[in-house]
């Protein structure tokens, strides 16, 4: 953890190797715009499983420890896949700001997925900020996402 512990954080951040170089530069973005973090790992680009680092932001997440993650892979899908069996999870995996965008607005999206693969750091910098800075807009969404968060497991 590069950040304090004991207080809630504003994003829990983890990656694989994959996307542990747009983690780091994600990481150092935020915390120029105040935000604190708590860096999950990985901490460099050995080969590691992203489920692994999903399931440590999810449970910062859900413990209370951070508002809100971000996770990054080779193309995030892996981890949007692992932090979505997560109930009260809400991830979603972005590459353009109409998504990130809409994540928040409609989904009200807590977990940010992003692909290290996929997209460049400036367009990783204006999706986290995108998704940050929309407000979610309630309403007919909010009973949605109640149904989300309600839901059971499929089997
Ligand atoms: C790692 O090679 C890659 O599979 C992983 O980063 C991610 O893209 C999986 O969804």
């Amino acid at each position: 953890m590069r950040s304090g512990s004991g207080s809630v954080h504003d994003i829990a951040i983890g990656s694989d190797h994959a996307g542990f170089w747009l983690k780091e530069i994600i990481r150092e973005h935020l915390l120029k715009r105040g935000f604190s973090t708590l860096d999950m790992g990985t901490e460099s680009a050995d080969s590691v499983d992203y489920p692994d680092f999903a399931v440590k932001v999810c449970e910062a997440v859900l413990s209370g420890a951070a508002r809100n993650g971000i996770l990054l892979c080779g193309t995030g899908i892996g981890m949007s896949i692992m932090a979505n069996r997560f109930k009260g999870i809400r991830a979603a995996l972005c590459h353009d700001h109409f998504t990130a965008l809409a994540a928040k607005r409609h989904n009200n999206a807590n977990v940010l997925a992003l692909g290290g693969r996929i997209i460049g750091p400036d367009l990783g910098k204006e999706i986290v900020d995108t998704w940050l800075e929309a407000p979610f807009e309630g309403g007919r969404h909010q009973r949605r996402v109640d149904k989300l968060d309600a839901s059971q497991d499929k089997t």
